[in-house]
């Protein structure tokens, strides 16, 4: 979908979580969505306290550099994510979001992960209303839409959290912010999400622990996400 059938300046853009993936074969795995059409990939970092799995931190984004030009976007799911900004620049990230929830002074968070080099996000989780993060549109470059309660991947899809989309996107103006989805995004899910509004469909699952295989299951969310 582009501009012309959809108001939307660019394409519907697919990010592969790896989270669900085969870590014992995360470079081909991560090579496979590329090659299948994914254009990011994302990070799923969770300290243990925020949620409560422990998952990885900026060794795996190191990694990750070393096997795709893709540029790689990293959601912390951690209290105090202003600790650890750097850290995860340095391994390599493009973008960072910290979910609001868990941060005292997002304001000061997102000029530093600016000042880093990175893009800024906020993530807000399904209860967070879009307006806690209005007062911040300066200095975001986007906002992700947390459409299952953060901490695990292969959850149901929330759909109640669809209308935030509609209201970010008026809340945010003509400002290029793009906004992401994640969370239960599938074949079924990815048109809604994407009806709804969403720049960029965030999925795990439907990616790396498809039957058909990583490379087709891209492809075809791909598809049902931009028909
Ligand atoms: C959830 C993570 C998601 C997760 C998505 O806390 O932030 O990125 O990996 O997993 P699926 O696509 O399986 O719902
Ligand atoms: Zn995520």
């Amino acid at each position: 979908m582009t501009r012309a059938s959809s108001g939307r300046a660019r394409p519907v853009r697919i990010g592969a979580s790896i989270l669900a993936a085969d870590f014992t074969n995360l470079g081909e795995s991560v090579r496979a969505a590329e090659r299948g059409g994914a254009e990011m990939v994302h990070i799923d970092v969770m300290d243990g306290r925020f949620v409560p799995p422990i998952t990885m931190g900026p060794v795996i984004v190191e990694a990750l550099r070393r096997v795709t030009v893709l540029p790689l976007d990293v959601h912390l799911m951690v209290v105090e994510p202003e600790r650890h900004l750097e850290a995860f620049v340095r391994a390599g990230a493009t973008s960072i979001s910290f979910h609001l929830e868990a941060c005292t002074h997002p304001h000061r968070a997102l000029g530093h992960i600016r000042a880093l080099g990175a893009q800024a996000g906020v993530a807000l989780n399904p209860g967070t209303p879009p307006e806690a993060c209005g007062w911040l549109d300066g200095l975001l470059d986007f906002v992700l839409v947390m459409s299952v309660n953060p901490g695990y991947s292969g959850q149901a899809f929330i759909p109640d959290v669809l209308p935030k989309i509609g209201r970010l996107r008026t809340l945010l103006g003509e400002r290029p912010v793009w906004i992401g989805i994640d969370g239960g995004i599938s074949l079924k899910t990815a048109g809604q999400a994407v009806a709804a509004g969403a720049d960029v469909l965030m999925a795990a699952s439907a990616i790396f622990r498809a039957p058909e295989g990583i490379e087709a299951a891209t492809a075809r969310l791909r598809t049902a996400a931009d028909p």
